[in-house]
C-alpha cells in the first residue's frame, strides 16, 4: 500500500513538471516577442541621441527639414520607401537631386562616423517618430546594407 501511494506521489510529479515544460516553452516564446520590444524601445532611446548629436541640426528636432534646403524625415515617402538607401546614405551621404513628398531638393549630406549599431538606432528611432511607423531596424539588416551600398551616395 505504501509504494502504491509512492508510485502515485511520482505519477502526479511527473504529470506537473511535463506540464511545467509546457508552460516554459510558451513563457520563452512570449518572452521573445518582449524582447523585440524592449530592443524597440532601447533603440529608439540611443536613435534619440544619435540624432540629436548628428542630425537635428539640419533636418531639425521635429523632423521637418528646412525651407528647400533640408528634406523632412517626418512622413517622408523617400526614407519609409527604402530603409537600406536611408541606411546608405547616413553612412556615406548624398548629393544628387531627389524628391521628398512632392519637393525637390539637390544639396549635400554629408556621412557620418558612426558604427552599424548607431545606424539601426537612428533609424529605428526616426523610423518610428513624429507618425513614421517603420518598426525596429535591426543591426544585422543594417550590416547587410552598409555592405551592399553602391555607388551614387
Ligand atoms: C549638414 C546637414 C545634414 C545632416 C547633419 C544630416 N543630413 Fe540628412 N540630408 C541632408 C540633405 C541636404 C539631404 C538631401 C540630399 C540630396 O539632395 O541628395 C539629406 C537627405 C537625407 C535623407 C533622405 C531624404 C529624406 O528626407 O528622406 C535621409 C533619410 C537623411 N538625410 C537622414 C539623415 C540622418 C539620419 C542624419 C543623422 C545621422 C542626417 N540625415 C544628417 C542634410 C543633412
Amino acid at each position: 500500500m505504501k509504494k502504491l501511494t509512492y508510485l502515485f506521489f511520482a505519477a502526479t510529479l511527473i504529470v506537473a513538471c511535463s506540464s511545467g515544460s509546457g508552460e516554459k516553452s510558451q513563457t520563452e516564446e512570449s518572452s521573445m516577442s518582449s524582447r523585440d520590444e524592449i530592443r524597440l524601445k532601447q533603440y529608439q532611446v540611443q536613435g534619440a541621441k544619435v540624432y540629436a548629436t548628428y542630425c537635428a541640426n539640419c533636418h531639425q528636432q521635429d523632423g521637418k527639414g528646412l525651407a528647400s534646403l533640408y528634406p523632412p524625415l517626418a512622413e517622408s515617402d523617400y526614407l519609409l520607401e527604402d530603409m537600406a538607401r536611408a541606411a546608405c546614405i547616413v553612412k556615406n551621404g548624398q548629393s544628387k537631386e531627389i524628391v521628398v513628398n512632392g519637393v525637390t531638393y539637390n544639396q549635400m549630406m554629408p556621412g557620418n562616423p558612426i558604427t552599424n549599431l548607431e545606424i539601426a538606432e537612428v533609424l529605428t528611432f526616426i523610423g518610428n517618430a513624429w507618425g513614421n511607423e517603420a518598426g525596429l531596424i535591426g543591426v544585422k539588416d543594417v550590416d547587410k546594407w552598409i555592405s551592399e551600398c553602391g555607388e551614387g551616395y
